[in-house]
C-alpha cells in the first residue's frame, strides 16, 4: 500500500470499543504511526503535543476523551460524573485557543443522562455533522471565490493545514481549494511551510500532491510579498475562533497574509464551520492565545537553530481583525462580502443590513 492510500485509509481519530485510535500527525509524512491511547492524561499529551491537532479534529478528539473517562469511571452501571467532569475540564484546557475542543466537550456533558451510550452517541453526532458542514463550506467557499475572483486559473495562498486530517472529514480551505481544483479553475496552490511545526510544509503539501493538485511551498515570509507581487489571486485560510464581530484567530502567520492581502486588494477568505463560531466573545482581544514551548524554536529537523537557552516567544495564534477579511464563509452563511468587513450577530438568522447570505 502506497503512503497515499494508507493514510487515507487511517482515521484520523476513532474509537475501537475501549481506546482511542489516532493518527500521529507530528510524524506525517515520513511515517505513518497509529496511537492507541487508553488514559485520559495520555490524550491530553497527544493534543498538546500535536499528534491530533486541527481544531475540528480536536472536537472530536474530546469527545472520544470524555468517553474514554466514562468507561474508566463507571463500576457497575454507576459513572462517576465528578471525576469525569475533572477528567473533561483537564482535557478541553489542552489546547486553549481553538474552540471547537471545548465546545464539543461542553455539548457532550450536557447530555442527559450522562452515560458511556449518551457520550459515544454525541461523540458519533458530532463528527457526522462535522463531515457535512465541512463538505457544505467547501462548495460555498469555492462558490465565493469564484465571484470575487474573475481570473482563471486561480492562483491561490493558504496557510498551516485545513484538510482532512486537520477537520476530521473532508477539509475546510483545503476542501475549497481541492474543489476549485475540481471544477478545473485552479492553477496553483501556495503554502505556506507555517513555523515552528511546518504543518503547511509537512501535511497539506502532503494531502495535496496525494490529490495530484499542483502546488508550491514557501517559507512563512515569503507569503506577503508574493501576494504584493501580484501572483496570488486570493487568500483562503481555515480558522481556530471566530468571534462575535469577525475577529478570526488562526495559524501564526495569518495575520502578515490578511494584511498584504488587504494592501493589494486580494480577497482573503475564511473558511470555517459554524461550531467555530464562539458567540460569547465580542471581539479578538478576548481570545486566549496558546504560547508554545520555546524549545520547538531552538530545534528544527533535529538540528539546534539558536543558542540553547535563548529566550523565545512562541505563540501558536494570531487574530486577524474583520475589517482585514473579505468574507468569513460557513456550511450555514456568508458573513461579509467584497465590500465589508464580516461580522458575526449573536442571532444567526438576524443578519446585518446588506450582509448577503448564502
Ligand atoms: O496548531 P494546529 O496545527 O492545531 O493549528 C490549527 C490549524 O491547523 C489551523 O490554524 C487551521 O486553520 C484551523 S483547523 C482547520
Amino acid at each position: 500500500m502506497d503512503m497515499s492510500t494508507a493514510i487515507a485509509s487511517t482515521p484520523t481519530v476513532d474509537w475501537d470499543g475501549n481506546a482511542i485510535i489516532a493518527l500521529d500527525q507530528r510524524v506525517l509524512p515520513t511515517e505513518i504511526a497509529t496511537l492507541t491511547i487508553t488514559a485520559v492524561d495520555d490524550l491530553i499529551e497527544a493534543i498538546r503535543t500535536l499528534a491530533i491537532r486541527g481544531a475540528p479534529t480536536l472536537a472530536v478528539a474530546g469527545g472520544y476523551g470524555v468517553l474514554l473517562s466514562a468507561h474508566h469511571r463507571t463500576r457497575d452501571g454507576m459513572l462517576d460524573e465528578h471525576g469525569l467532569r475533572a477528567d473533561a475540564g483537564r482535557l478541553a484546557r489542552a489546547r486553549p485557543t481553538a474552540v471547537n475542543l471545548g465546545w464539543a466537550i461542553e455539548r457532550i456533558l450536557a447530555r442527559k443522562p450522562l452515560n458511556v451510550h449518551t457520550i459515544e452517541r454525541e461523540t458519533v453526532a458530532i463528527a457526522h455533522e462535522i463531515g457535512q458542514a465541512n463538505e457544505t463550506l467547501s462548495r460555498l467557499v469555492a462558490d465565493f471565490v469564484l465571484t470575487v475572483c474573475p481570473r482563471h486559473p486561480l492562483k491561490v495562498l493558504t496557510h498551516c493545514n485545513t484538510g482532512r486530517l486537520a477537520t476530521f472529514r473532508h477539509g475546510t480551505a483545503l476542501g475549497a481549494i481541492r474543489e476549485l481544483a475540481a471544477r478545473h479553475r485552479l492553477g496553483e496552490v501556495l503554502v505556506g511551510e507555517t513555523r515552528p511545526l511546518f504543518q503547511g510544509a509537512r501535511i497539506t503539501a502532503w494531502e495535496l500532491a496525494s490529490e495530484r493538485i499542483p502546488f508550491r511551498v514557501c517559507v512563512d515570509s515569503a507569503g506577503p510579498a508574493a501576494i504584493a507581487s501580484g501572483m496570488i489571486d486570493c487568500v483562503i485560510v481555515g480558522a481556530d475562533r471566530v468571534c462575535r464581530n469577525g475577529d478570526v484567530a488562526n495559524k501564526i502567520g495569518t495575520y502578515s497574509l490578511a494584511l498584504a492581502a488587504r494592501a493589494s486588494g486580494v480577497p482573503f477568505v475564511v473558511a470555517a464551520p459554524e461550531s467555530t463560531i464562539d458567540r460569547r466573545l465580542a471581539s479578538g482581544s478576548e481570545i486566549e492565545i496558546e504560547m508554545r514551548p520555546v524549545e520547538e524554536l531552538r530545534w528544527c529537523a533535529g538540528q539546534r537553530t539558536t543558542l540553547p537557552a535563548v529566550h523565545g516567544y512562541n505563540p501558536a495564534f494570531d487574530v486577524t481583525p474583520a475589517n482585514l477579511i473579505t468574507a468569513i464563509v460557513t456550511e450555514a452563511r456568508q458573513y461579509g462580502g467584497p465590500d465589508q468587513a464580516p461580522r458575526i450577530v449573536r442571532d444567526p438568522l438576524a443578519g446585518l443590513p446588506g450582509v448577503p447570505s448564502v
